[in-house]
């Protein structure tokens, strides 16, 4: 099928890619020159593991093309997916202002029947505003129709996420365009539910805040599991192995991050407010989210009393491991707020540190070559993500290279007996039995 992808980010070209695989002749459209070119040229502008091969094989294959030109896209599609940014406002709500202009410039190319499918995540009622829009700028007569079929891809794991689905969600109101985006995803094997369009937009908004939600419920008790003596890794393997529950998103740490769920939970948070049915429970797990980062710090300040001047390694920048992106990295606000109080951080990651860099943190850090390097003379190591390598390191080595053997396990990574056996003070979040051992 000839398919076009409106935006080339993280969701539009990891899509476009993943539809050229299948088969479809897919064109990717972006207004940033700069980025089609890289892009023409089999460059991506993100780090995530199989995108970048998958991009040049069908690039080669003539089965991918970017092109900076709406009008050549929507000439090129039959169905037309958008997936811009929906960057968040400061009251949580969600800057809809791309996709309106997206659907005007579609609008303004059509000139036969097309499905318009809004991939970006929106607010419940989008879909309905981007058929209203489209209908008033179009030529009087054209035919068109509006599905949303929201993406469940995670960083880091991109495509496979999106080759072997858990589901696909197709949400639209009309039999002719639910046939066509069947049809789309027939290669794919997963099961395909249809809904109503506002169903679909749900869908998406509800998915992510239950996994946020799942996180701040394991937070929460790793609190009670510190104040209680008891460690959060066996309570979350002990209620995680309830098919009920699941094990999955109840890993304990320093919270959620990333370019979804702050700004998703948000986003439900303000359009239920503004449907006149607050959901008050969300406003509780963002609170639990951002005390997790406040109760590390004090824990932090406890046991360094002063920050000032203090050397402090940190491992990790990214918001989770496999991917180079920083957005919404609690790794970063954590570096941040030790910045603030006059720590001399410096950092390690080994993906992200270019992008940190680009931050206006960046400037005020040290950036080591290596896990080791970081770690080297530091009075106290900070575990902010949990690359694998990290736990794959030489404890013996680390204890001979730290100034003072403290360790701040943000992702609980290690072993805190090992890590005790080596001669390390050992803090991790959520493991209130082993502290008192130790
Ligand atoms: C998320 C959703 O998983 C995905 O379906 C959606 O399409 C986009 O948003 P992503 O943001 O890439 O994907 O990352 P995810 O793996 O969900 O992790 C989000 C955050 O939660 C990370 O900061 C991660 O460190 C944190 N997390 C995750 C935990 O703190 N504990 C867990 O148990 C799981």
């Amino acid at each position: 099928m000839k398919l076009t992808v409106i935006g080339s980010g993280y969701v539009g070209l990891t899509t476009g890619a993943c539809f050229a695989e299948v088969g479809h002749q897919v064109v990717c459209v972006d207004n940033d020159e700069r980025k089609v070119q890289s892009l023409l040229a089999g460059r991506i502008p993100i780090y995530e593991p199989a995108l970048e091969p998958l991009v040049r094989k069908n690039v080669a294959s003539k089965r991918l093309r970017f092109t900076t030109s709406t009008e050549e896209g929507v000439d090129h599609g039959e169905v037309l997916f958008i997936a811009v940014p929906t960057p968040p406002q400061p009251d949580g709500s969600v800057d809809l202002s791309f996709i309106e202009k997206v659907a005007r410039e579609i609008s303004q190319y059509l000139d036969s029947y097309r499905v318009v499918v809004d991939k970006s995540t929106v607010p419940v009622k989008t879909g309905e505003r981007v058929a209203q829009t489209i209908r008033r700028y179009a030529k009087p007569g054209v035919e068109f129709d509006v599905v949303s079929n929201p993406e469940f891809l995670r960083e880091g794991s991109a495509v496979e996420d999106l080759m072997k689905p858990d589901r696909i969600v197709i949400g639209g109101n009309s039999d002719r365009a639910l046939a066509i985006m069947q049809k789309v995803y027939e290669p794919f094997v997963a099961p395909v539910l249809v809904t109503d369009i506002n169903s679909a937009e749900l869908i998406k908004h509800a998915a992510n805040s239950f996994l946020a939600l799942k996180i701040s419920y394991i937070n929460a008790v790793a609190e009670i599991c510190e104040a209680a003596g008891a460690d959060v890794l066996k309570v979350a393997d002990g209620i995680g192995t309830d098919k009920r529950i699941g094990r999955a998103f109840l890993d304990a740490g320093l919270g959620y991050g990333g370019s979804c769920f702050p700004k998703d939970i948000a986003a439900f948070i303000a359009i239920s407010e503004q449907l006149g049915t607050p959901f008050n429970l969300l406003k509780e797990v963002q609170r639990i989210n951002s005390r997790q980062i406040d109760r590390f710090l004090d824990a932090i300040r406890e046991a360094l009393w002063v920050l000032k001047e203090k050397r402090i390694a940190v491992w990790g920048l990214s918001f989770k491991p496999n991917t180079d992106d920083v957005r919404s990295s609690v790794a970063v606000s954590l570096v941040e707020r030790l910045v603030a109080e006059g720590a001399n951080v410096v950092a390690y990651d080994p993906k992200a540190m270019e992008k940190a860099k680009e931050l206006a943190v960046g400037r005020k850090i040290q950036f080591a070559d290596s896990a080791i390097d970081a770690a080297t003379g530091a009075e106290a190591l900070i575990i902010a993500t949990e690359w694998p390598e990290f736990a794959a390191v030489d404890l013996s080595e680390l204890r001979d290279k730290v100034r003072t053997p403290l360790i701040f396990d943000g992702r609980n990574i290690f072993d805190p007996v090992a890590v005790a056996s080596f001669g390390f003070q050992y803090r991790g979040i959520g493991r209130g039995v082993v502290a008192e051992r130790n």
